[in-house]
């Protein structure tokens, strides 16, 4: 098992006892806002469409569905129960009437995506920190599939400084490791897999995440 997220029956069971938000890292309103913002800052509009790879319980989703034009927030995650959790506890009626259950879809991302349309916008946040280096290779592979000329893909990686195959410490005592949960690489590991995908990566400098993530854009070259 590669990351805690692949053990299905404590994910299912932190849920039944109401613990979602915490199941995918919890500081659930300072990162979801960020991540509004940053999809904002890249020009993100109402009429755009969204997919949330790894979109957990909705941190972000539950924003995006009141910001975006009906249905045009789509989300993947590997637990149905975090899906579930995030569309029953976290949107509120009105907003449930703006996006079909069949938008969310469990789905392993490292498998070709469930859904044939092109998105505006594709994002992976705090996805590629629980997948290894191969997973995130197909991964991404995978999303570059679902995107047009001008699509972006918002992504975070636990970047290593330098040598990426000893274990790093980071902001708040956070250490991540280049063969177990939480990954990190480092900046060629990253502009490689976003051009073996076809697209060019650049790293966007200035969001400061609370955990010391680093926000990258990728689109197509
Ligand atoms: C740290 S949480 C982040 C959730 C969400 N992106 C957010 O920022 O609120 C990581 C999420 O990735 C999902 N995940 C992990 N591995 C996955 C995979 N191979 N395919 C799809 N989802 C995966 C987990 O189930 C979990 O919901």
């Amino acid at each position: 098992m590669t990351s805690k997220y692949y053990d299905t029956e404590r994910v299912d069971s932190l849920v039944a006892e109401h613990r979602h938000r915490v199941v995918i890292g919890g500081l659930w309103e300072e990162l979801g806002d960020l991540q509004l913002t940053t999809l904002k800052q890249m020009n993100l509009q109402p009429h755009n469409s969204v997919l949330d790879v790894g979109c957990g319980s909705l941190r972000l989703g539950s924003k995006l569905v009141a910001y975006l034009e009906p249905q045009n927030y789509f989300g993947t995650d590997l637990n149905t129960s975090l899906l579930d959790a995030g569309y029953e506890r976290e949107l509120s009626p009105d907003l449930r009437r703006k996006l079909d259950r069949a938008n969310l879809v469990a789905h392993d991302a490292t498998q070709s995506l469930p859904f044939q349309q092109e998105f505006d916008f594709l994002v992976a946040f705090s996805l590629f920190t629980h997948l290894s280096i191969e997973q995130s290779e197909l991964v991404i592979r995978s999303i570059a599939e679902r995107m047009h000329g001008r699509s972006q893909l918002l992504a975070t990686f636990f970047v290593a400084p330098g040598d990426p195959n000893t274990a790093v410490e980071q902001r708040k005592g956070i250490v991540t490791y280049p063969d177990r949960d939480p990954f990190h690489l480092n900046k060629a590991q990253i502009e490689k897999l976003a051009q073996t995908a076809g697209l060019t990566a650049e790293e966007l400098v200035h969001t400061s995440h609370p955990r010391g993530q680093t926000l990258y854009k990728m689109h197509a070259k």
